[in-house]
């Protein structure tokens, strides 16, 4: 048996026929703009949102953000991933990253392809922040370039969908 999802369309409603990338947030991350900036910056989550909408725009691409502090939440939130025929995920999971077996037992469930980002250099910071439960699971992982960092996942999401044969795997082995 395969964990491989094929390809398909996106039926969520306004979206159908584009693919649909889904940006997760994790918690204090709808604190952005005021929350220790000299870690993460001064744009705020409605600022990095209207960012990566815009994108998606530009490419034909349905991009959804939602940002939960709640572990259930977000979890939940995988699990209708799934239902909605979701084709790649952005997430920063935030202080979950180091804590949360559970949801990386969702995304990992989900087999949908995901890129981990951080606005900080996890590996710069606390011994604690080192070790996160996803990078071993995602495509890749961007830390410590800002907001700049989910653009660049976002942008690597466009050019993998892009790269998609018709039966879901890529046709070159990273979409580099
Ligand atoms: C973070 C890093 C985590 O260690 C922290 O708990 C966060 C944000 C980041 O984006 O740099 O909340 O994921």
């Amino acid at each position: 048996m395969t964990t491989k999802r094929t390809s398909r369309a996106s039926t969520q409603s306004g979206s159908t026929l584009r693919p649909h990338v889904l940006v997760l947030h994790g918690p204090n991350l709808n604190l952005l703009g005021n929350r220790e900036p000299k870690h993460y910056g001064i744009a705020t989550l409605d600022d990095i949102n209207r960012m990566l909408v815009g994108l998606g725009e530009a490419a034909g691409v349905h991009v959804e953000t939602f940002q939960q502090n709640h572990e259930g939440a977000l979890i939940d939130k995988l699990h209708e991933a799934v239902r909605d025929r979701v084709d790649f995920i952005v997430i920063n999971p935030a202080a979950y990253t180091h804590t949360s077996v559970a949801l990386r037992d969702a995304l990992a469930a989900t087999a949908i392809p995901f890129v981990e980002v951080h606005l900080s250099n996890i590996h710069a910071r606390e011994s604690f922040r080192h070790h996160s439960y996803f990078s071993d699971l995602a495509v890749g992982v961007v830390s410590g370039l800002g907001a700049h960092g989910y653009e660049l996942a976002l942008e690597y999401a466009l050019r993998y969908l892009q790269n998609r044969t018709p039966h879901g795997s890529q046709k070159t082995e990273k979409a580099h």
